[in-house]
């Protein structure tokens, strides 16, 4: 029997490796800036492009399929998802990073069925990996199979996090009191590279041994999520509990032992939901 969403995965691949030629060349021009909702919200017009780009070469073959993408929901597109297959979209996951030639960039999409992920491809544009997870058949850059470190002890870890500016000051000194808290576990150290996808792609080929984040979106952990599950990690709510794509939060860890020791140490704060109405 023909596996479709094998196809549909094949056709992502297609598609990202577009997009990501779109984004490294604008890497060599100029930049226009804009900002979205504050000033550390930042958009440019290759975001918007590369976008549209990606929909509507997959609609052409996919035609009935649902779309949750970063810049249609800025422009007022619904944050739902359905058990229809889903294409969740990134097109510049790091904007900040992008804006800044900072190299850890990607183009992300996770595609979902039944509000599971099926697969997940996180191209880092920069360094030139493409990451694909297949549900069930394993994680790869650039065609080689990968895996996490394994670890489970704590004190061993490498953590990435990140630490953006919180317009409500209660919930930005709660980010860095965590910050600090995992540093006197303590572990080995904490990084905040960016992007979101590339912070999950890291613990995905054992480079970290955790990713742990509040505040983030559906679109900047569907791709990653397939890759840190496929190479044998655990993603889990912030709290230590079920995964939930629209939550906005999540713990990635190289093991269980890892992640629910992150997520003994962490002060949780209210940030909405995805799918809020
Ligand atoms: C952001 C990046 C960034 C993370 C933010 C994300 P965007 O995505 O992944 O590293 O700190 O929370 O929203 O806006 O560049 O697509």
């Amino acid at each position: 029997m023909t596996d479709s969403w094998q196809e549909c995965m094949n056709h992502c691949v297609d598609v990202t490796k577009q997009a990501g030629k779109i984004v490294r060349e604008a890497l060599e021009k100029d930049i226009a800036v804009m900002e979205k909702s504050s000033p550390t919200d930042l958009v440019t017009e290759t975001d918007q492009r590369v976008e549209k780009l990606i929909i509507s070469a997959i609609r052409e073959k996919y035609p009935t399929h649902c779309f949750i993408g970063e810049e249609s929901v800025a422009a007022g597109a619904p944050s739902v998802l359905s058990d229809g297959p889903t294409w969740i979209i990134d097109p510049i996951d790091g904007t900040t990073n992008f804006v800044h030639r900072f190299p850890f960039v990607s183009v992300s999409i996770g595609f979902t069925v039944n509000k599971e992920v099926e697969f997940g491809i996180v191209y880092s544009c920069m360094e030139d990996k493409m990451y694909t997870a297949r549900r069930g058949k394993g994680a790869f850059c650039n065609g080689l199979p990968i895996k996490v470190s394994g670890q489970e002890d704590i004190t061993k870890s490498l953590v990435l996090t990140e630490m953006g500016l919180k317009k409500d000051p209660e919930h930005f000194k709660t980010v860095m009191d965590n910050i600090q808290k995992i540093l006197n576990v303590p572990v080995h150290g904490v990084r905040c590279p960016g992007s979101a996808a590339v912070n999950m792609c890291l613990v995905a080929c054992g480079a970290a041994d955790a990713y742990y984040h509040q505040g983030i979106y559906c679109w900047d952990m569907a791709g990653g999520a397939a890759l840190v599950t496929e190479a044998g990690g655990v993603i889990v709510d912030i709290t230590g509990g079920p995964f939930d794509l629209m939550s906005r939060r999540l713990i990635v860890a190289s093991s269980p032992r890892v992640a629910q020791r992150i997520a003994q140490e962490l002060t949780v704060f209210p940030c909405g939901r995805d799918d809020a109405p």
